[in-house]
């Protein structure tokens, strides 16, 4: 069947209270393992290309996943990531992506208004939905002072007049999420209150970046295996259900399935040292992967929704 928009999926989400996942993909096992554990639970999704992954792997891996999405028996989008620039933007749309995200979030708001303008005008020409970003994503301690929070995190009067103005359809928020697999210690604080006031404030879906669980159980494994990630926390589940209830309807997981593909090459690699076979290699990466893209769409709500 045909791509889905973003705005398809995603309105779709915060009007049913639901999450979405938002997975990026460099490669084929990655993007069968998302795919494979959304038609088994019937969840929409969304496939996410980062520009970092449209440089690895060019428009071969494009071709790959615009033609995989398109197979799919479940509502399919294929996004960019982390837009750096209108021409990144106006590529994707080209190639037939069907949302695209332009960050210009560490611009001031006018700037960051009139670059995203530019791009949903020419996005929206194309049937083509969009993504921005206001405030900066990275934790911030639980009870800081608020104008030191006001500083990083998204504000809501700020969000109603950017949306506004920049006509974007959906909006990632910071509120105290970062990427990465070391989030903050101990339990990283989400601002809920703060999730609420924007809602409130906004019809559209909201998007939570960052949002990798970063499970001990995937984490140990990696390192029972040889791995080196140290200090490593992520968002805990009742926080992203909870964000969830409240109008987050994308959440991106990257670093989550970064750790359950290494963690399973690397126990391949040490339990099986005479085998060179690629296949027996990657395939239980996309064993693993597939369980933790299960787990996520759990929490998120999104089973039985396609
Ligand atoms: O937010 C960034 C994503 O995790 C993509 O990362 O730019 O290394 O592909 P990348
Ligand atoms: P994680 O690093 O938490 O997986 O976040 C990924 C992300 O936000 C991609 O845009
Ligand atoms: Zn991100």
């Amino acid at each position: 069947m045909p791509l889905a928009t973003g705005s398809e999926i995603l309105e779709a989400a915060r009007a049913g209270s639901y999450g979405v996942g938002a997975f990026n993909t460099n490669d084929m096992e990655i993007t069968q393992a998302v795919l494979e554990a959304c038609e088994s639970s019937r969840s929409p999704v969304l496939l996410s290309l980062s520009e970092g992954a449209l440089k690895y792997g060019g428009k071969a891996l494009v071709d790959m996943v615009l033609s995989m999405g398109r197979d799919a028996s479940v509502p399919v989008c294929v996004h960019l990531d982390h837009g750096s620039s209108f021409e990144s933007c106006v590529r994707c749309i080209r190639m037939g992506f069907t949302s695209v995200m332009i960050d210009k979030s560490h611009e001031d708001e006018e700037t960051n208004i009139a670059e995203t303008k530019r791009v949903v005008e020419v996005a929206h020409a194309a049937g083509v939905t969009v993504e921005a970003e206001i405030g900066r994503l990275g934790g911030v301690e639980e009870h800081v002072v608020v104008a030191e929070e006001d500083a990083i995190l998204t504000k809501p009067d700020e969000a109603e007049r950017f949306m506004e103005q920049s006509g974007a359809d959906y909006l990632a928020i910071a509120i105290g999420t970062s990427h990465g697999a070391n989030k903050g210690k101990g339990r990283p604080y989400i601002d809920h209150k703060r999730i609420r006031e924007i809602a409130a404030l906004l019809p559209h879906p909201l998007v939570m970046h960052g949002a990798s669980g970063v499970p001990t159980y995937l984490v140990e494994r990696l390192n029972a295996a040889g791995g080196q990630l140290k200090d490593a926390s992520g968002i805990h589940e009742d926080d992203v259900r909870e964000a969830v209830k409240h109008g987050i309807a994308k959440i991106n997981t990257d670093t989550d399935l970064r750790i359950a593909f290494t963690a399973a090459v690397r126990e391949v690699l040490l339990e099986k040292p005479k085998e060179f076979d690629p296949r027996k290699i990657l395939g239980p990466a996309r064993d693993l992967m597939r369980e933790v893209v299960l787990e996520r769409l759990q929490v998120f709500g999104s089973a039985g929704k396609a």
